[in-house]
């Protein structure tokens, strides 16, 4: 399925706006169907292959830490010149069978419809969007509570992740849950599948656990618009 409208990702757009926009999270169980069909594993293989990565574009991340560079990247060299950060992906690979996550940062730079969903977004939401990949290897280990900065839509493309989701706070106060231990229930618990959507507001306190399977999922990031009421 192309993904062509905002409501593609929303659902109903007036119940979006009154009921989840910056208020609370949705969750729709497959709302896009043929996810193979948007980004691929073999996708992204395909690109890593193929195109000339700086270290940049590509994260390898594990437990929480992210890799240097120099981890899994070569130097080239031109005429007379080198040049270092360039990813190797003999190095991604290593890395990701010892149980590291690659994270594809600016995905919309790389692949075509990911581009379109960026575009798509910034246009609705008045912001610039990010969209980033997520590919974590059956042996992840999840990330503990934290809150981010800005609102996140997650479509889940392969794999099963799970998502636990506290209230949305009513005045955001970034940072506090990455130290929090003491957090009530969460008020969603879900198991993103394949086709799956999740709409977050920033500053709402998330975590996801560990999972069986190699899982790719794609989190557009649009930073809310915050009016300055000082006046200044
Ligand atoms: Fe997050």
């Amino acid at each position: 399925m192309e993904i062509t409208s905002f409501s593609d990702i929303v659902g109903d757009e007036d119940v979006f706006w009154a009921q989840h926009f910056d208020r609370r999270p949705l969750h729709r169980r497959k709302a896009i169907s043929n996810p193979d069909d948007f980004l691929s594993i073999q996708d992204l293989d395909e690109v890593l292959r193929h195109e000339r990565l700086r270290s940049a574009q590509l994260l390898m991340v594990r437990d929480g830490e992210v890799y240097p560079p120099h981890a899994y990247t070569e130097r080239i060299r031109l005429a007379e010149w080198e040049f270092d950060s360039y990813v190797d992906p003999e190095g991604v690979y290593r890395l990701f069978n010892a149980g590291a996550s690659m994270v594809w940062a600016g995905i919309q730079n790389l692949h075509p419809k990911a581009h379109v969903l960026s575009r798509l977004l910034a246009q609705e939401l008045n912001t610039r969007c990010d969209v980033m990949a997520f590919v974590t290897p059956g042996s992840w280990q999840g990330l503990g509570i934290h809150d981010d900065p800005s609102d996140t839509y997650v479509i889940q493309l392969s794999g099963i992740k799970r998502w636990r989701i506290w209230a949305t706070p009513v005045s955001r106060n970034l940072g506090h849950y990455r130290l929090s231990s003491d957090m009530d229930e969460p008020q969603m618990d879900v198991s993103m599948e394949p086709g799956d959507i999740l709409y977050v507001p920033y500053g709402t306190p998330h975590a996801m656990i560990a999972e069986e399977d190699t899982s790719l999922h794609i989190t557009a990031t649009a930073p809310p618009i915050l009016l300055d009421a000082s006046g200044d």
